[in-house]
Formats: C-alpha cells, structure tokens, sequence
C-alpha cells in the first residue's frame, strides 16, 4: 500500500482558510488526484477553496508546474523551423485558427495547433473541421510531427496525453461551477500549451458578453498571469485582449464558419476577421524573429490558401468538396430602423448552440450544417422589416428555442459610437 505524503483533508483546509499551498502539496494533490488518490469530491471542494480564496502567483506556477507532469510533454526541436501557436480563451464565431495556421505557416515558421471539441456555446476548430468531407482530428505524435515539418501547420486534436490532471479537473470544475476562476483557467490552458512544447505562444484573451471575463479588468489579470506562466516556462508569450462583445464575423457555425474562413484565404472575408487574423499572425511571427512581413500580401495572392489546402489534404480532407447546407432556415429580422448598437455575442452563441451546432455534454453529436448567418453588424444601419439574421438546422422543431435565445441580443436606434473601433484593445507582452 502505497503511504501518501500528505492528507486530502489538511490540504483542503489549508486553502480553506486562506494561506499558502506549498510546492510539496500542489506536487502531490495533483499527482494523486491525477492516479485516482484524492476523491472527486476532495478536488472539487479544494477547487471552491481556490475559488473563493485565491492563490499567490508562485502557487499558480507550481501548480500549472504539476499538471504538465502528471503526463507528456511534445518536442518539437528536431524540427528545421521554430514553432508558435495561438490559443483563444473561447468565443462566438472565433474561427481564426482555421485561416491563421496556414498564413503563419507560409512565412516558414510551424503552427502545432493542438485543438478541442466545444462545450457549451462557444464552438470547438475540430468540431468545425469536421465538416469538412473526409477531414480526419486524430493524429499521431510522428504524424503532426511530419506534417509539421512538410506543410508547416497542423491543427488536429490534443492527445489525452498531455496534462490528464487537467481533463479530469476541468470535467469537476464544469459541474460545481468553479470554472471562471482565474488561477485555474490560467493554470489549465497554459499547462496544456507549455506541455504541447512551443516555442512561442500568443494568447487571444477575449473580452465581453461571449467570453469568460466580461470586463476589461479581468481579462487583463488573466493574460498577464498567462504571460507570466509561459515566459516563467521559457515560453515567448504574448496576449491580446479582444473584443467579443458580438460575434466574430457573419458566421457562427460548423460549416457555415469553415466558408467563411475560406473567403479569408481567398483575400475576402469580413474585416473583423481579416483584422484578428493578421494581428495574431503578426503576433506569432514576431515571437519566432520574423518581423518583416506582409502578412496580408499572403492572404491577397493564395499563397495561404496553398497552406490550407495542403494541410486540409494531408488529413484526408478535400478541401474543394462543396460543404454541407443545412435543410431548414428562418429569417429574423429587423424590429425598429436605426444604428445597430448590439448584436450579443452569448445570445447569438447559445442560440446557435440550440439549434445544434454545438453539444450539452461532451460525448453529443454536433451538427455540421446548424449555426446563424448574420447580416448585420454593430455600427450598421439597418431598416425594420430587413433581415439581420439566417437561422440554419437539421431539425427545425429546434427554431423556437433558438429565437427565444435571440430576444433580448439585439439593440437599434442607440449611438453609434457606443461601438468598438477596433478588435484589438490591448497587447500584453
Ligand atoms: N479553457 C481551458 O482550457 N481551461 C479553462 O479553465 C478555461 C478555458
């Protein structure tokens, strides 16, 4: 029988009544947690305990430091060209990664995006693959590897063997609502990314109704204690604040956002998107010394939809096969004429989630086809009676409830310069 170091129990009431968790207690809490040691229900009440108490920036980094060992790390370093990746803390709409990892791709550094399935309203890059004929998320460490090295971008999905301590945490923190805890989300995504092996990392922190932090503030303290977490780790990292007050683009959807990227790879697509991708892109290439580069030149000529095509190909998928369409849609339109002020990024992402595009639990089919097309954006003028809105889906008894999500998501008539000028607020370096 194997004698543990420390008790369950003395370490709960150590967060429980505010003091400092020690290096020794993290290593072991979550080792044992991670070989089934420490209970569901122990972790779940330490979690609240860090939840309501907080954890110094020294107990962040150890514990980040212990998920990383409770399983694999990726080496990326017999490849000919640096790597750096993207991650976003999640929106509505946020199909980057799609045109962003074979734009980077062209400028010769390599793109490891290690990716997940969504939960909840924001969607997930593989969920929207998917869509994609023939499209396959599974790799192994020699596959992204060579593809690493021939196309230079891969996005597939995360093997479970990266952070497992993670996986289980993160399943308890989703049921006892111990998710929008700084210290723990900080510490969940970055365990993940220093593990994936990177060399350089640029987080999308998102800001506003469709994200995690709703205010400038917080979203701030999070990606200065990621920042803080990857360069500790010998990580180049960067953040980006970003808006996601609406949704990003005029698609939110499986396939309905693939289109759409493509468009961006094609040298069109909405500005917001066009924007975020090329800051992020910029972002990546400066943190693996390239810094002069017209990224946009890459978008306008099809060199980055070579990329795209060739990594699409490389996973089975075919990238000129038309995409699924969905066979019902409903038209929401326009109540009042005047300046669109507020087109909610929540609303509109759990209404898509409703009408299938995204999964209640983690183990529910998405459907490909389901999601909403906009056909206006914040700063728009629009006439009542107008249509601002394509509702698409497999099963249209699912309608009602989606609209129903939609009743409060949008405003007209307002000020106009109530709108965020740029989708970029604030980098963090
Ligand atoms: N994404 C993660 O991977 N972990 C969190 O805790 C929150 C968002």
């Amino acid at each position: 029988m194997t004698v543990e170091a420390f008790d369950a129990v003395d370490v709960i009431a150590t967060k429980r009544d505010g003091r400092v968790l020690s290096r020794e207690q993290i290593d072991w809490i979550i080792d044992a947690f991670t070989r089934g040691a420490v209970a569901d229900e122990q972790m779940a009440a330490l979690a609240m305990a860090i939840f309501i108490n907080d954890m110094e920036p020294g107990e962040i980094a150890d514990w980040t430091q212990a998920m990383i060992d409770s399983g694999e790390r990726m080496d990326f370093s017999s490849l000919s060209r640096p790597t750096s990746d993207k991650h976003s803390t999640g929106g509505v709409g946020d199909k980057i990664t799609l045109p962003l990892a074979p734009l980077v791709a062209v400028f010769d550094v390599a793109v490891p995006q290690l990716s997940g399935r969504g939960l909840g309203h924001t969607g997930g890059t593989l969920d929207k693959l998917e869509s994609i004929p023939g499209w396959q998320a599974g790799l192994s460490n020699e596959a992204i590897l060579s593809q690493l090295e021939d196309i230079g971008a891969v996005i597939c999905a995360a093997g479970s063997g990266l952070a497992p301590a993670d996986k289980k945490l993160y399943a308890l923190r989703d049921i006892t609502s111990t998710v929008d805890c700084i210290p723990l989300i900080a510490s969940s995504i970055m365990s993940k990314k220093i593990a994936e092996g990177t060399g350089g990392l640029v987080l999308d922190v998102k800001v506003g109704s469709g994200a995690f932090m709703k205010d400038l503030g917080m979203a701030g303290q999070l990606a200065r204690t990621m920042v803080e977490l990857g360069k500790a780790a010998g990580v180049k990292t960067s953040a980006l604040l970003t808006d996601m007050s609406t949704p990003l683009g005029l698609t939110v959807g499986n396939a309905l956002e693939v289109r759409e990227s493509v468009e961006v790879l094609a040298g069109g697509g909405p500005a917001d998107v066009v924007d975020l991708t090329v800051a992020l892109a910029e972002e990546m290439l400066r943190l693996a010394g390239k810094t002069d580069v017209d990224v946009r030149a890459a978008l306008a000529d099809g060199r980055a939809m070579d990329k795209w095509n060739a990594m699409i190909r490389a996973q089975n998928g075919d990238p000129a096969a038309a995409l699924p369409v969905a066979g019902h849609t409903e038209v929401v339109t326009a109540t009042d004429s005047g300046v669109l002020t507020t087109l909610d990024a929540l609303s509109v992402g759990v209404a898509s989630w409703r009408l299938g595009a995204g999964r209640a639990r983690k183990e529910d089919p998405v459907q490909d086809v389901a999601g909403i097309e906009l056909h206006a954006k914040p700063g728009d003028t629009v006439t009542a009676g107008q249509p601002l809105m394509t509702l698409h889906t497999a099963t249209p008894e699912r309608f009602a409830r989606a609209i129903e999500a939609l009743d409060s998501a949008v405003e007209i008539g307002g000020d106009a310069a109530s709108v965020p000028e740029s989708i970029v607020f604030e980098k963090i370096t």
